[in-house]
């Protein structure tokens, strides 16, 4: 039997250039090897966002989003974490399992500490269990349907290591109940720049939507940070944003012939905007019309996630029940 793929994307904003290469497209790749559970990480979501309007409409935005860029809803078993009342419940077993000082340690949680205490502030304030415990919660949607592989963007290896060592201490006091899951991350792609050159991210307000409308996308491209150099002065393709991200779309002649320009000189930074948004439109100009087909279909978007749900609980309902006889929880 094929060996079992996970990964999970939170709706917490509109999805992005960085999340496409980082791992929507790793992830439907490697759908084509295993058999894929790709789901919309909603409870996950709720640590950032405290508006119920925006995470409802989000959740069909993605989810919108992975059927026009491919996910097959036979193939790959497709589902919104919060229809899994499985993995919440595995989430308080495992915490069970789970040494504090792993959680002290993971960098979200870090950063947030150390960005209170430069500022002043008592280690913990405004920091809510939720964002504490979220590995956790993360292991749990893992572990629950025996995945090997989890492909993810590389600011995610960390918590798939917390993933690894749960289920290692849970196996070490139960038997060998857990699979053990490794990360997959693409080695070309570390992290994707955004319209400033730091990495691309929501948080930094500096994204571009995979699926924005022509008129918009051509704004966010304008909006890419360059240097003032002009276009007859040589330049280096591997410290410039735009050609990072042109490399990415481009066919492999294309890019060589934009990196010739670059180092000879003779390319102005309007040029290659121009050429980074055909290379965009080409990519992605098809799929925008079926993702704006999808997203205001509400009942069809609410249908495969269903249909999921179902798919995923088959397989998670057991594993729920190995573990509870495991820790002694009688079965229900
Ligand atoms: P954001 O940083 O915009 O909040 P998320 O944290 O929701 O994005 O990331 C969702 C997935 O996309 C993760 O697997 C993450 O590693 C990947 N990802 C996000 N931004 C990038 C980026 N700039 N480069 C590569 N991968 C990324
Ligand atoms: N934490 C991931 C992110 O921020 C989303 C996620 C939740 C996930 N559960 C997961 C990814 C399980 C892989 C596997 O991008």
């Amino acid at each position: 039997m094929n060996k079992i793929a996970l990964s999970g994307i939170k709706p917490t904003g509109i999805p992005h250039l960085g999340n496409y290469l980082g791992m929507i497209r790793p992830a439907l790749d490697l759908a084509k090897d295993y058999r894929a559970f790709y789901f919309i990480a909603d409870a996950h979501a709720l640590n950032q966002l405290h508006d119920a309007e925006e995470l409802d409409r989000l959740i069909f935005e993605v989810a919108a989003t992975l059927l026009a860029l491919g996910l097959n809803p036979e193939n790959v078993t497709f589902f919104r974490q919060s229809d899994i009342p499985e993995i919440f419940e595995l989430a308080v077993i495992l915490a069970a399992a789970t040494p504090k000082g792993l959680l002290n340690r993971a960098h979200a949680y870090k950063a947030a500490v150390e960005t209170n205490l430069a500022a002043g502030r008592d280690a913990d304030a405004g920091i809510n269990m939720g964002l504490f415990t979220y590995p956790i919660l993360m292991a749990a949607d893992i572990l629950l349907f025996g995945s090997h592989a989890v492909p993810v963007g590389e600011d995610q290896r960390q918590h798939v290591e917390i993933a690894q060592d749960i289920a290692q201490a849970f196996n070490r006091a139960y038997g060998d109940v857990l699979t053990v899951p490794e990360a997959v991350i693409g080695e070309a792609i570390a992290d994707i720049p955004g319209t400033d050159g730091r990495k691309m991210s929501k948080s930094y307000g500096n994204i571009i939507p995979i699926f924005a409308p022509p008129e918009e996308l051509r704004r966010h491209i304008m909006g890419i940070v360059t240097d003032s150099r002009p276009p007859e002065q040589p330049k280096d393709p591997g410290q410039d944003t735009l050609f990072r991200l042109y490399r990415f779309f481009a066919s492999p002649a294309e890019t060589e012939t934009m990196r010739a320009q670059y180092q000879s000189g003779g390319i102005g930074y309007g040029e290659v905007k121009q050429g980074l948004f055909e290379v965009l439109e080409r990519t992605f100009g098809e799929a925008r019309t079926r993702y704006e087909k999808y997203v205001v279909d509400r009942p069809f978007l609410e249908g495969i996630l269903r249909y999921g749900a179902v798919k995923a609980r088959a397989v998670g309902a057991p594993m729920l029940e190995n573990v509870r006889k495991a820790v002694g929880i009688r079965s229900y």
